[in-house]
């Protein structure tokens, strides 16, 4: 039998750091790429071929309806969907859809903003009330993606309302509000899903910061070249993602890439790192990303329930209740600062970020 060929196509060597200097300084981002009718992306986004195939047997995402009175049920869903797949959606969650629908238009807004405007939150400082940039970790990362993205703290407390984007700043607080109660009654079911006091991880503050992440995905005209995230965990305690109708987060599970198709109405909800950590294992911060698409732009909001890169000294570390002699911490103790900024600077790179933490 004769042996199979197979053609690597390997980008030549370019000047990547020019490269890279240049995009960032038009303050445009990928969208002004997309916008301008580019038919080949430039190199920095060419990303390594992912060698996990992609999974042809449906799965579904469990999900999780809020509104039911069997409390006993929805935390034994909970606990199953946090102990497996790390991700799960909710239904029935309180956020009125003209809330949800008017959040995303919002984003829609702000990165359809003229570049002019745009321009001026764009910024790689941290202490900035609203940052906006294409790629966090443009400068760190093995590849660019294929991604614009705006970030703001909104909880404990919001940035001042006239620093906010004009196009988006009231239903950015109103969104942000509801997803803050929302945290309340999901960290009390995932308290006892972890068969603890249903006030445990309220006490130790891990739903009282949030930080607002609202990306843009340009359509790509060479989809499979890049990505529109690399794979990658959550930080944070939990994530709670709201996605438009277009579609293309994937799931790491049992080695496959499986969808999470959008579904209307519903928001997904997946474990942190940080909350992986305090559970000692117990829950699953899982692996995602995001693929790009000849279709968009897609938007979507993600919610990290985390202090991010405000100065924190609270110390966390695996819960003393999910410890014992038989399971004994694997994770040293950590500020949310010193691990979020450890995350930051690392970037996607594909390499789980929690083994800094692990014993
Ligand atoms: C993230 C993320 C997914 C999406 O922001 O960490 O995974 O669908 N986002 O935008
Ligand atoms: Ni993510």
């Amino acid at each position: 039998m004769a042996a199979t060929q197979t053609t690597v196509s390997v980008t030549p060597y370019y000047d990547r750091p020019t490269e890279l200097k240049a995009f960032d300084e038009t303050k445009a981002g990928v969208k002004a790429l997309a916008d301008a009718g580019i038919q080949k992306i430039p190199r920095i986004f060419h990303n390594q071929p992912e060698p996990l195939p992609k999974s042809s047997t449906p799965f579904e995402i469990p999900v999780v309806d809020l509104g039911s009175t069997d409390r006993a049920s929805t935390v034994a869903k909970i606990r199953e969907a946090s102990e497996t797949v790390g991700f799960f959606q909710v239904v029935n969650h309180g956020i009125p859809v003209t809330v949800m629908n008017e959040m995303l238009q919002g984003v829609r807004r702000f990165h359809d903003q003229d570049v002019e405007v745009k321009k001026r939150f764009y910024t790689r400082d941290p202490s900035r009330a609203v940052i906006y940039n294409s790629n966090f970790d443009l400068f760190s990362s093995p590849a660019a993606n294929w991604r614009d993205t705006f970030i703001s703290l909104m909880a404990p407390s919001p940035p001042p309302l006239e620093e906010l984007p004009e196009v988006c700043r009231e239903i950015q607080v109103e969104y942000s509000n509801e997803v803050m109660k929302l945290g309340g009654v999901l960290f009390r079911l995932i308290s006892e899903a972890l068969k603890l006091n249903p006030n445990h991880l309220g006490d130790l503050d891990c739903d009282k910061a949030l930080a607002f992440v609202a990306h843009c995905y340009p359509a790509c005209p060479q989809p499979d070249l890049t990505m529109g995230a690399t794979k990658h965990t959550d930080d944070g305690f939990i994530t709670v993602l709201l996605q438009d109708e277009i579609g293309g987060l994937q799931i790491l599970h049992n080695q496959q890439w499986v969808d999470v198709p959008p579904t209307p109405g519903a928001l997904v909800v997946n474990i942190g790192d940080l909350l992986q950590m305090i559970s000692n294992d117990k829950f699953r911060s899982v692996e995602h990303r995001v693929v790009a698409n000849e279709k968009g732009p897609r938007v979507s909001v993600a919610c990290f329930f985390s202090s991010s890169l405000a100065p924190s000294t609270k110390v966390y570390g695996p819960i003393k209740e999910l410890v014992s002699d038989d399971n004994p911490a694997r994770y040293r103790e950590t500020t949310v600062y010193d691990y979020i900024q450890y995350s930051l600077s690392k970037g996607l790179d594909g390499v789980p970020r929690l083994l800094h933490l692990k014993l």
